[in-house]
C-alpha cells in the first residue's frame, strides 16, 4: 500500500526528532511529556545547527589547537624514521579526551605524505587494544593492514601461525614500518605485555625496521610492563595533559564556529561549558558533549539561541543519559551483543550475522563465547529493553526467516555507546 503524504510526514518528523535528540523514541518520551506542547513546524525549523556532526568528529575543522608542544616533540622522535633507522618505542600518555588519538592520526598523514614525497618504502599499522586484547588478534590485524592484499583470518590462527606470518612478512630490507597501539592498557591487563616486549625486540630478527608508538591513558601503565621490557619501552614519553578552561574555550569556539549557525551561541555559554570541563578532568570530547547537549536543550525549549542558563540542565542531563545508563547496567555479554550490532554498518541485520561478529568480538577481547541459541534470547531482551528494534521475518539480503533487528541511532550516540561498552568490558 503506498504511503499518503501524512503518513510521510509523520514518518520524516520521527526521523528528524531521532536525529536532532539521537535516541529510541521511547528514551525521550518521559521528557517530551513535562515540556511545552510542541508544533510540527516549531520541530522541522532547525534555528540552532549547522552541521552537528563536526562536534564529534575527531579531527577538529582547523586542526589541533594548543598542541604544538606535543606535535613538535613527536615529530622530532619519528624524524629518524624518514632517514632510514627505526625508533625504539615512544610512549605517549595522557587522560581521555585530551587528543592522543586525533592528534597521532594527524602525524601519521603527515609522515606517511613525507615518505613518499622522500620516496621511503613506510607502511603504518594502527590497532586500537582496547578492541584487540590479545597478542594474536593485534599481530593479526597488524598483519592486515601491513599487507592488505591478504585477508588474514580474525579467528582460528595460533599465536605461533600469527607470529611467524608476521615474521615472514618483515624480511624486506627497504621497509620501514611503524606500528601504532593505542589504549595499550587493556591489552596489558588482559593478556600482558608479551607483544611489547616482541616489539621491543624485533628489530634483531626481521630485515624490515620496525618503529614501535604506544598510547594509554591509565597512568599507572608501568605497572603492568615487567622489567625487561621496561629497559626496551617507555625512554621516551610524550605527556598530554588535561586541557585548561582557556584551551578548552579556543577548542570548543573552532567547533562551534562549524557546527552551529551564526550568532546561535555565546562566548559566555562556551567560557562557562570550558570552566566545567576544566575543573573535571579538562576532558576535550566531555566539552564539546556537553555543547551540544545545551543545544538540544535550546531546541527543546523552541529557543533560537544557546543562552548562559540552559548550561547548569544540560550538563545534568547529559549525565541522565537514560540509553546509556541502560546499557551500563547490561551483563558482560549482552554488553557484547550490543557492541556487535553498533559495530554493524547494515540497516537491517539478520540474527545469524550478529551472531558471527559476536565470536569476532569475543576473539578479540579473549572472551569464551555463549551458545547460539542463548545471545538469541539476549536480542529479544535488548528489544524488550528498547535497545534494538528486532522482529522475525524474511529477510531478503540473508534469503530466510530469521530475527531482523535494526537500530535507530545516531552516529554521535553510537560511538558514545561504543567507548562506554569498551571501557567497562
Ligand atoms: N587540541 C584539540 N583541538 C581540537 N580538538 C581536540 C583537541 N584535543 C581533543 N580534541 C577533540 O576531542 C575529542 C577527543 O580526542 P581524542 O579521541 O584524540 O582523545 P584521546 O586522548 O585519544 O582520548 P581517549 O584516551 O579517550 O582515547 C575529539 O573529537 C578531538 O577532535
Ligand atoms: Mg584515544
Amino acid at each position: 500500500m503506498r504511503e499518503t503524504k501524512t503518513e510521510k510526514y509523520i514518518k520524516d518528523l520521527r526521523n528528524t526528532m531521532v536525529k536532532v535528540f539521537g535516541r529510541n523514541k521511547r528514551f525521550f518520551q518521559g521528557w517530551f511529556e513535562k515540556m511545552e506542547p510542541m508544533t510540527f513546524a516549531s520541530v522541522l525549523k532547525n534555528p540552532i545547527y549547522n552541521k552537528r556532526d563536526v562536534l564529534y568528529s575527531l579531527e577538529p575543522p582547523t586542526g589541533f589547537l594548543h598542541r604544538t608542544g606535543q606535535k613538535n616533540e613527536l615529530i622530532m622522535e619519528l624524524a629518524p624514521i624518514l632517514m632510514g633507522s627505526a625508533v625504539s618505542c615512544v610512549f605517549v600518555y595522557g587522560v581521555p579526551g585530551t587528543g592522543k588519538t586525533g592528534l597521532i592520526f594527524d602525524l601519521m598523514k603527515e609522515l606517511e605524505q613525507e615518505a613518499d614525497n622522500k620516496e621511503v618504502e613506510l607502511k603504518t599499522a594502527y590497532i586500537n587494544c582496547s578492541e584487540n586484547r590479545t597478542e594474536t588478534v593485534i599481530l593479526i590485524g597488524l598483519l592486515n593492514q601491513l599487507n592488505p592484499e591478504r585477508e588474514y583470518p580474525r579467528m582460528g590462527w595460533t599465536r605461533a601461525k600469527a607470529l611467524s606470518e608476521f615474521n615472514n612478512l618483515l624480511e624486506d630490507e627497504s621497509k620501514q614500518v611503524l606500528v601504532i597501539l593505542d589504549e595499550v592498557d587493556y591489552v596489558l591487563k588482559e593478556s600482558g605485555d608479551d607483544i611489547l616486549y616482541r616489539l621491543s625486540r624485533i628489530n634483531n630478527s626481521v630485515k624490515s625496521k620496525v618503529s614501535t608508538l604506544v598510547i594509554s591513558n591509565d597512568v599507572r601503565v608501568g605497572d603492568y610492563i615487567k622489567p625487561r621490557t621496561q629497559s626496551a619501552f617507555g625512554r621516551v614519553k610524550v605527556i598530554f595533559s588535561p586541557y585548561t578552561s582557556d584551551e578548552l574555550f579556543d577548542i570548543l569556539k573552532e567547533r562551534a564556529k562549524v557546527a552551529f549557525k551564526p550568532g546561535v551561541i555565546t562566548d559566555a555559554v562556551i567560557k562557562k561549558v570550558a570552566e566545567i570541563e576544566a575543573q573535571r578532568n579538562g576532558d576535550a570530547r566531555k566539552a564539546l558533549e556537553l555543547m551540544d547537549s545545551c543545544a538540544k536543550i535550546a531546541i527543546a525549549k523552541k529557543r533560537n539561541k544557546i543562552t548562559l542558563d540552559l548550561v547548569e540542565e544540560a550538563d545534568k542531563n547529559l549525565e541522565r543519559d537514560q540509553m546509556l545508563a541502560i546499557v551500563q547496567t547490561l551483563t558482560q555479554h549482552q554488553k557484547l551483543i550490543y557492541l556487535s550490532i553498533l559495530k554493524n554498518e547494515e540497516k537491517v541485520m539478520a540474527g545469524s550475522d550478529i551472531y558471527r561478529i559476536y565470536l569476532e568480538e569475543c576473539e578479540s577481547l579473549n572472551i569464551k563465547p555463549l551458545s547460539e541459541r542463548r545471545v538469541r534470547s539476549f536480542l529479544i531482551e535488548l528489544t524488550e529493553m528498547g535497545l534494538i528494534e528486532s522482529e522475525v521475518g524474511w529477510l531478503a539480503s540473508a534469503k530466510k526467516k530469521t530475527r531482523k533487528i535494526s537500530l535507530n541511532l545516531d552516529k554521535a550516540v553510537k560511538n558514545k555507546a561504543i567507548k562506554l561498552i569498551r571501557d567497562s568490558i
